[in-house]
């Protein structure tokens, strides 16, 4: 047997075949997986957001039809919110139909080659590598590669594919990476790629690991406003969380503020520190005021909800 042949087996014997993605060949529904999953683990996808998005938008369709705020609403807590943003853009884009070559799919709001190809690979069964984080992680071991470079890389992710199975192939590769093939600690005696894998003996070298600069902390102070039982909000224009709902923030601690507490969040890029300000002689503008049961059909960030949470347990 073949490399290429014990992955296969490997994975008719071990692969996660009940994920609800690798039930289905509608090519949506693979999609909005893939895009969920590129910043999130099966877990959280699997158990809090999969299943309720699909019930709200069934079809691409109907995911074009839709205003971005009822997106952005079915997306709420999952972060990344450009990953929904750019899924309704792509979806009015291509009038709720996705193209089926890996080009066009490729040149599409959102879609980077290899969630192109993994659409491909697992719709319409073509002959396509998937090179994501952990498919890198199993080529640059199998190779022993110290370097993770994305040309070496798809070159030896098109020589390595199994031309007769790649769904199979490709699914496999993912699972190798989540469960065998892992960051730390990887159990090669498990392995179907140990035989003739040349970075067994050293796996912590395949690829050498880059020291990540600590995230910084931001310290900024969100303001409650209150007017007749309501609070202020604002939708936000900034990249990070365009069209989200949340508190003003500001830099500075206002004048004779007095603080409700802090909430903390961290994004990929550092952590923020809101010290929630409370301060009645302050007049700030904001988009709107709206009741603890009209926040609930708004789309907030994370954070925002965190300050929600403390505001009204605390009442
Ligand atoms: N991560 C990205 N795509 C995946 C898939 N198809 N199955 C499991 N994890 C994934």
């Amino acid at each position: 047997m073949n490399v290429k042949e014990a992955i296969y087996a490997w994975y008719q014997k071990n692969g996660r075949h009940d994920l609800p993605w690798r039930q289905t060949n509608d090519a949506y529904k693979i999609y909005l997986s893939e895009i969920m999953l590129q910043q999130t683990q099966v877990k959280t996808v699997l158990e809090r957001f999969y299943f309720p998005f699909l019930e709200r938008f069934p079809t691409l369709q109907s995911v074009a039809e839709a205003p971005l705020d009822d997106v952005l609403k079915m997306w709420e807590g999952l972060g990344y919110y450009t990953r929904a943003r750019n899924l309704h853009h792509t979806a009015i884009t291509c009038k709720g139909v996705l193209p089926k070559r890996p080009e066009e799919l490729g040149g599409l709001k959102g879609i980077g080659k290899s969630t192109a190809h993994a659409i491909c690979a697992f719709a319409y069964h073509q002959a396509l590598p998937i090179l994501d984080a952990n498919v890198k992680r199993v080529l640059c071991r199998y190779f022993a590669l110290s370097v993770k470079d994305e040309k070496v890389l798809w070159e030896k992710a098109w020589k390595f594919l199994a031309v007769k199975h790649p769904y199979e192939h490709n699914q496999a590769m993912m699972d190798i990476g989540a469960f065998v093939c892992t960051s730390k600690n990887p159990n090669c005696l498990e392995c179907p790629l140990s035989f003739t894998c040349k970075g067994k003996n050293t796996p912590e070298n395949y690829p050498l690991a880059i020291k990540k600069a600590k995230v910084p902390t931001k310290k900024r102070f969100a303001l409650v406003i209150k007017k007749e039982g309501k609070l202020g909000l604002i939708q936000r224009k900034e990249r990070l969380l365009h069209g989200l709902w949340g508190f003003v923030q500001v830099d500075e601690k206002p004048k004779n503020a007095h603080s409700l507490g802090k909430v903390t969040h961290t994004y990929s890029h550092f952590k923020l520190e809101l010290e929630m300000i409370y301060d009645e002689s302050l007049h700030v503008k904001v988009d709107g005021y709206f009741t603890e049961e009209e926040i609930e059909s708004l789309a907030l960030s994370t954070v925002d909800k965190k300050i929600i949470q403390t505001l009204f347990s605390s009442k």
